[in-house]
């Protein structure tokens, strides 16, 4: 699991915001090494949207798979729409989500994150008093399969929160399943392999951290969310508001705005699909930055296969292109111990040849 030793607590954004309404950001808040974004977030920039429907659609499947393909090759990031999750869904989740950091700081504590664990309203860990502190607090919580749940952390309030949360992550469960599917073959999986990926995702684990991002009053010294990629296999992120935030690194080394469009869910490309693509798609690094306009609130749920699933490149892929692997088959288990113990400044990923 996560190596968590000497972790140190970090203090409530928010509450620091509201008891000190600071005009200058406090120290361990400044970077200098803050890289601005290329672009303004009034366009979607090529950045490329996907739409579900079109997948589903025999008339449409190929273009769309093309599509598709390369979205994750280029970006491993999209914009999904027509995805089949009301917009009733997606606002009752929006709303609990804002409701529950809205609340008084004492009733949130009541999910605070118990020693040792990261899961539960707090922060990210630190493990030295020099290291820097992301704009962010969020609140963690394992949500499928539903025995994961430690229900002593879900909030209470606001009122239906939980059933909110529950109803989310089997709505983009549903999601998951289709655009792992879809992610297949358009690297062209079939058949018994297609079953195998889409089934290891059925009966995946589904995490949802939500974030919230005060107003900042030097937004462009600090971060909401240091540059990183995930060690999921997809992600999913629904804005719960109008505010930009999230960029995302093309190929080229720019920092790109995701534009908040309602109704979409921005899905990015976890290292187990960079891997089980061999490299052909990538889990693109991304970042979270701040403003002093408005609070941002995001929903992240990050989706991972069935421990039963090795994380590798797939077969049926190395075989049809006849290319080495680029990348080892670990153990599921492996592949997190791993993660969880790679040193942040290796140049070469642990899970890379
Ligand atoms: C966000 O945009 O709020 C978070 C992005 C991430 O989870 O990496
Ligand atoms: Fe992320």
């Amino acid at each position: 699991g996560v190596n968590l030793e000497g972790s140190l607590p970090v203090p409530s954004v928010q509450e620091l915001v509201r008891e000190r309404q600071p005009d200058a950001l406090p120290p361990r808040y400044v970077r200098d090494d803050v890289a601005p974004a290329d672009h303004l977030p009034e366009s979607s920039q090529g950045l490329p949207c996907i739409d579900l429907e079109k997948l589903t659609d025999p008339s449409s499947r190929s273009t769309e798979l093309r599509n598709l393909h390369s979205a994750c090759h280029q970006w491993g990031l999209f914009l999904l729409v027509n995805h089949q999750v009301s917009d009733e869904g997606m606002g009752v989740m929006q709303e609990k989500v804002r409701g529950f950091f809205e609340l008084p700081y004492h009733e949130k504590q009541k999910s605070a994150q118990r020693p040792g664990s990261l899961e539960g309203y707090g922060q990210a860990f630190v493990t030295s008093h020099e290291q820097k502190l992301d704009w962010n607090d969020m609140i963690f919580l394992k949500c499928l399969p539903s025995h994961a749940r430690n229900l002593d952390l879900w909030p209470q309030n606001p009122p239906e929160f939980r059933i909110a949360l529950e109803n989310y992550s089997e709505d983009l469960r549903k999601v998951a399943v289709a655009v792992v599917k879809y992610i297949g073959m358009a690297l062209g999986i079939h058949e018994g392999e297609l079953e195998l990926l889409m089934n290891s995702f059925r009966e995946g684990r589904y995490e949802v951290r939500m974030n919230c991002y005060p107003q900042c009053p030097e937004p462009e010294r600090a971060m909401g969310l240091s540059p990183h990629s995930d060690n999921s296999g997809i992600t999913m992120l629904m804005e719960c508001g109008d505010m930009p935030g999230l960029q995302v690194l093309s190929r080229d080394g720019r920092w790109v705005t995701v534009p908040p469009i309602p109704g979409s869910i921005v899905v990015n490309l976890g290292q187990i699909m960079e891997v089980y693509s061999n490299g052909t798609y990538r889990a693109p690094d991304h970042r979270a930055v701040v403003n002093k306009e408005k609070e941002r609130v995001s929903t992240v749920t990050f989706c991972y296969p069935s421990p039963s699933l090795a994380v590798g490149p797939s077969p049926q892929l190395l075989t049809a292109t006849g290319l080495a692997p680029l990348y080892q088959t670990l153990s599921h288990s492996e592949y997190l111990h791993r993660f969880y113990n790679r040193k942040l400044d290796d140049a070469v990923p642990f899970y890379r040849y």
